[in-house]
């Protein structure tokens, strides 16, 4: 049976029409609703959420126009062995995604989406992501049972009516169909924030096709940012000679007026947000970091062998814990008006707060479960985020909607590791770099669920989100450095440089030896500087470091021998970490580019030797 539907005049696509009516007789809403992105739309979500009890209204004086929602305390971040890469050959996705054959997963979803949205309003989403209309974009629809969803995609990505113009009659869309579920038998979900206890985040790499079930949170349901930019963007790229990455995209402008664009790939709640919107420290007059984006970069070569980058996204989905005016004073001023915060918690009188924002509590405080605080928990969740639109933050790149994005100088990959990774090292060409990104490890942290703090190895901080297989992905960028050392030899261009770093080494009492945030100027300047080829580096056997006079210490009294804690290379811990590196490698199997495998055995060499 297919459900008859009419569509809004704006909608002129019959296939769309024709899909919308299909998932509407597997899902059985009460109605459906085209969302046409306007003001009135979201104002009129909004007060709905209020009434059912998903979101509050802040105190207007504080936060202006700013609500925050309350999730289902089991329901608070990505569910990273609920996510299934299906496609046909279980080999393209890979020894690090889930995989099941897709017609035993569509038998699956069939089961859970027949009927899951009885009751319940379904909600037509068009967004781009990239700028409307622009060559790059890519158009998606999603279908959810969610007003939550809805107003957080009309922040994060460019969603509502003139999507459908850029459509037409036939143009291409991702679809992607979402519900928080089936309510449970015995009742238990909260009205306020139903969800379901078997989630199921899914993706058609070969038909480009989403389903998420059971979720309403952050990467599980907002389509258009993990699922389509990441995942199934991966594999477009792929087939299309372009790269998706987890990676902010930052300008840096020196005191001569110098810029270069910088894309940085770390793990979740690795530093991104707060990396893209620096604020040079005392001593760095003159210096300017402009944000492009935080979390996603689509990567294009030109012609002449440069990387263009761009930010697919319109929102920041950003980490609140640990933000205040002294970490990421951009950060506070773009949350001034305008935002929805997801579990943090909130005075009586309607004002946020979250761990790090200040560094008492304030009194009277509601934590994220909705109880008054008392101290024995944390008030926020340390997964509680903001959503914002990118126009609001003052740091905000003038070239950040140029479809035909930035050139980058250099990327950088960076892990949480509280041991044997130094502060900073360059690359010693492009393989090496590959190389860095590949066996890049990391302390698990609150954005997935699972266990905190353990360490893992997260290739181009993408494990989450590689849409094919990892070894496949490690050589479509080899591939793309042959295709740029031609390019850049026959254009007298230059390669992009490629660096590691960790701003999260520890001492003896487990705290952070280097002062991160703003302070992580100083390695962005010497990375800078070598990109221009006015910065020393020594030879290491796992790459090309500063020495503490070849930093910039002006206005900072971090001391030699703080530099060389945070910098130590320890040879008995570099020769674990490379045996793990190559664990990592024979588990991603027979695909493993052996470029990579050959440079392991040169580097444990090169470390022994030492
Ligand atoms: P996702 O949005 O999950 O992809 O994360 P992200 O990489 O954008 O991480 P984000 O910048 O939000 O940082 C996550 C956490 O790390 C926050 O609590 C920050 O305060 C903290 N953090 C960021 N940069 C630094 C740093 O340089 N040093 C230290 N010690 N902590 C940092
Ligand atoms: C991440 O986990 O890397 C995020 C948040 O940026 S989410 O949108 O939930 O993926
Ligand atoms: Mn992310």
């Amino acid at each position: 049976m297919t459900t008859t539907i009419t569509a809004p005049q704006f909608v002129r696509h019959q296939a769309l029409i024709d899909w919308v009516a299909n998932i509407a007789s597997l899902t059985k809403p009460a109605n459906i609703e085209w969302c046409d992105g306007s003001e009135e739309e979201y104002d009129r979500l909004i007060n709905l959420m209020i009434e059912n009890g998903t979101m509050i209204k802040l105190n207007e004086e504080k936060h202006p126009n700013s609500y925050l929602a309350f999730s289902d305390p089991s329901d608070v971040a990505r569910v990273e062995d609920r996510t299934f890469i299906c496609s046909k050959q279980q080999i393209d996705a890979g020894a690090t995604n889930n995989w099941k054959a897709p017609d035993e997963m569509r038998a699956i979803l069939n089961e859970k989406f027949d009927g899951c949205m009885a009751g319940r309003t379904m909600y037509v989403v068009p967004f781009s992501m990239g700028p409307l209309g622009s060559h790059i974009a890519h158009i998606g629809v999603e279908i959810t049972d969610s007003p939550y969803v809805v107003v957080s995609m009309r922040k994060m990505a460019r969603m509502g009516k003139a999507v459908y113009d850029v459509l037409g009659t036939d143009g291409e869309f991702v679809p992607c169909v979402h519900s928080v579920g089936k309510p449970l038998s015995d009742g238990k979900k909260d009205v306020a924030w139903p969800c379901n206890d078997d989630k199921y985040i899914v993706h058609f790499p070969e038909t480009r096709e989403i389903w998420s079930y059971g979720s309403g949170y952050g990467g599980n349901a907002l389509l258009g940012k993990k699922c389509l930019a990441l995942r199934i963007a991966s594999v477009m790229g792929r087939e299309q000679g372009w790269l998706a990455e987890h990676m902010l995209i930052l300008g840096v402008t020196n005191p001569e007026g110098k810029k270069h664009y910088i894309a940085a790939a770390f793990p979740s709640a690795c530093g991104k947000t707060n990396f893209a919107m620096l604020i040079p420290p005392a001593g760095y007059e003159g210096w300017k970091v402009e944000t492009v984006g935080d979390d996603i970069a689509w990567i294009k070569p030109s012609a002449d062998g440069k990387l263009y980058a761009i930010n697919p996204e319109a929102g920041f989905f950003g980490v609140a814990p640990g933000t205040n005016t002294k970490t990421n004073s951009n950060c506070m001023s773009m949350l001034g008006s305008d935002v929805l915060y997801t579990n943090v918690a909130v005075t009586e009188d309607g004002e946020v707060w979250w761990e790090g924002k200040t560094k008492e509590p304030p009194a009277n405080l509601i934590n994220w479960k909705r109880q008054q605080h008392d101290g024995s928990e944390k008030a926020s969740h340390a997964n509680a985020r903001f959503t914002v639109s990118a126009a609001q933050c003052p740091s905000i790149d003038p070239q950040w909607e140029n479809p035909e994005g930035v050139p980058i100088s250099a990327f950088i990959f960076g892990g949480r590791r509280a041991d044997t990774v130094p502060l900073v090292s360059e690359a010693f060409d492009w393989v090496d770099g590959v190389y860095k990104a590949a066996t890049m490890g990391s302390e698990t942290t609150a954005a997935a669920t699972g266990q905190q703090g353990v360490v893992r190895r997260d290739p181009f901080a993408m494990l989450p989100f590689a849409g094919y297989n990892m070894a496949d992905y490690f050589t479509n960028w080899l591939e793309m450095g042959d295709k740029l050392n031609k390019l850049t030899a026959q254009h007298g261009t230059t390669m992009p440089k490629m660096f590691k770093v960790n701003w999260f080494r520890r001492d003896e009492h487990g705290d952070f030896v280097w002062p991160g945030f703003g302070q992580n100027m100083r390695v962005l300047e010497w990375i800078i500087n070598r990109c221009e080829g006015n910065a020393n580096a020594v030879h290491t056997p796992i790459g090309l470091v500063p020495t503490y006079d070849d930093i910039n210490w002006a206005e900072s009294n971090f001391s030699q021998q703080q530099f060389d804690l945070v910098t130590s290379q320890d040879k008995n811990s570099w020769i674990q970490e490379l045996n793990d590196h190559k664990a990592l490698f024979e588990k991603l199997g027979e695909r493993m580019p052996q470029a990579l495998i050959d440079h392991q055995a040169k580097l444990l060499d090169a470390v022994q030797k030492s």
